[in-house]
């Protein structure tokens, strides 16, 4: 595409405000620009989320009371499709971590006090403890995002994948996304450059299908992918009972869900909608909705989800093609002024994301699987304060782990 053909495209967009930069470009800028804006999916802001229809209603899944009572025979089916080779894992870290406020990958964190154990360690310690036991190898596959995919294989490589085997590790890269001001108008992040940020983690399995990695994973047999988020450093992976009841329960995924501690908690809920599964974020849960209790007292939508879901290989190409949601999040975007950077220090920009929990409500059916917040659930999301390293450290500790 030229030149002309360029600026007819942010035409198009809505975006004739970056028409002035051009003014100012030498000719390799004025090339690199035009590469880049030809690159990027401008349909994204097409696909703006909509109010999802039909009435919200509870789901029902296991209790931990109803797990401990199967979890012989749940372990045992897991145990079995591990041994088979039937499981992978995909690790979600293409995010950015504004919240914690580093520019490095956020499994690369040191979280240790007295040592060196950094986030991915904890990871992959948690997946060797079940690939050991059981003698199972389960495929690893890393999302990453042209942000931190450099980064990231370069810290697994240094550390020596953290004694996981080499060859079961894999690496894709998530696309990106144009970052906006509240008007919708693109920002820059240098002179000639228009400020990208991950488009979400809601296209993990499209951009491992890009990546050539889904046809392998059929190849070697793996039927159920654990996804889960990089940033939970007790997230238990592989989890044998956990594979067992979402391949019993017949359904296309599973849920790990810890029980809310209060209506107000910021976590997304597992529910139904339109009769079909569903998660709503905090953020869209009404008041009532939020303390509607059961008879025996318990809140009706009190199953959090802690972002560590099983899928069917199978039921994701069903729904692959499936009209995703874009969602628009406020975020820090550094930008340049025309003149510098700036590095602003409020959310000043949208970033413009599909988000995993859409996926959910895509699929036929969801087993929530109530597991508990203190041995599974420490978020590191804030650089202080709740989610934050030190109260990720805290629970780390509550469960043996030397800092
Ligand atoms: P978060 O929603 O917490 O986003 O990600 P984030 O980018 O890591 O952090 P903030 O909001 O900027 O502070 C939840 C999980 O999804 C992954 C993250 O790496 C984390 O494991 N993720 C998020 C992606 O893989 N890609 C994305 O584009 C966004």
């Amino acid at each position: 595409m030229n030149f002309q053909e360029t600026k007819l495209l942010l035409i198009q967009n809505g975006q004739d405000a970056l028409l002035r930069a051009f003014d100012g470009f030498d000719e390799d800028e004025k090339r690199a620009f035009c590469r880049q804006v030809n690159s990027i999916d401008w349909s994204i802001f097409d696909k703006r989320s909509e109010e999802r229809k039909g009435g919200l209603s509870p789901i029902s899944g296991l209790t931990r009371r109803e797990i401990a009572e199967r979890s012989d025979e749940f372990e045992r089916t897991g145990a079995e499709l591990l041994r088979a080779g039937k499981v992978g894992a995909v690790m979600l870290a293409g995010g950015q971590g504004t919240r914690l406020g580093s520019d490095a990958p956020k499994g690369a964190f040191n979280i240790g006090l007295t040592k060196e154990i950094y986030i991915f360690e904890c990871l992959i310690d948690n997946l060797l403890s079940v690939t050991n036991k059981f003698g199972a190898r389960v495929p690893l596959f890393v999302m990453t995002s042209d942000k931190n995919d450099i980064e990231t294989r370069t810290f697994f490589e240094k550390h020596g994948y953290f004694g996981y085997p080499e060859n079961d590790v894999y690496f894709f890269v998530q696309d990106m996304a144009p970052c906006t001001d509240f008007d919708g108008k693109v920002l820059l992040e240098e002179k000639a450059k228009i400020a990208l940020s991950p488009n979400g983690n809601g296209g993990w399995f499209s951009s491992m299908k890009r990546a050539g990695l889904v046809g392998r994973l059929k190849k070697q047999g793996v039927e159920w992918l654990n996804v889960f988020a990089v940033d939970n450093v007790l997230q238990r992976i592989a989890d044998p009972v956990f594979v067992g009841a979402a391949a019993l329960s017949g359904l296309p995924c599973g849920a790990k869900a810890v029980k809310k501690v209060s209506p107000e908690e910021r976590v997304g809920v597992l529910c139904q909608r339109g009769g079909r599964p569903d998660i709503i974020e905090y953020y869209e849960l009404d008041e009532k909705t939020a303390n509607a209790r059961d008879e025996k007292g318990e809140l009706l939508y009190g199953s959090g989800v802690i972002l560590n879901y099983l899928f069917r290989v199978s039921s994701l190409e069903e729904i692959e093609g499936s009209k995703f949601p874009v969602h628009r999040v406020k975020k820090k975007v550094p930008y340049f002024d025309g003149e510098k950077r700036v590095i602003p220090d409020r959310e000043n920009a949208y970033k413009y994301e599909t988000l995993i929990l859409d996926m959910i409500h895509l699929l036929n059916g969801c087993l929530p699987f109530e597991v508990e917040r203190e041995k599974e659930f420490a978020p590191v999301k804030n650089a202080s304060g709740a989610d934050s390293i030190q109260t990720a450290q805290e629970l780390l500790r509550k469960n043996g782990v030397q800092l």
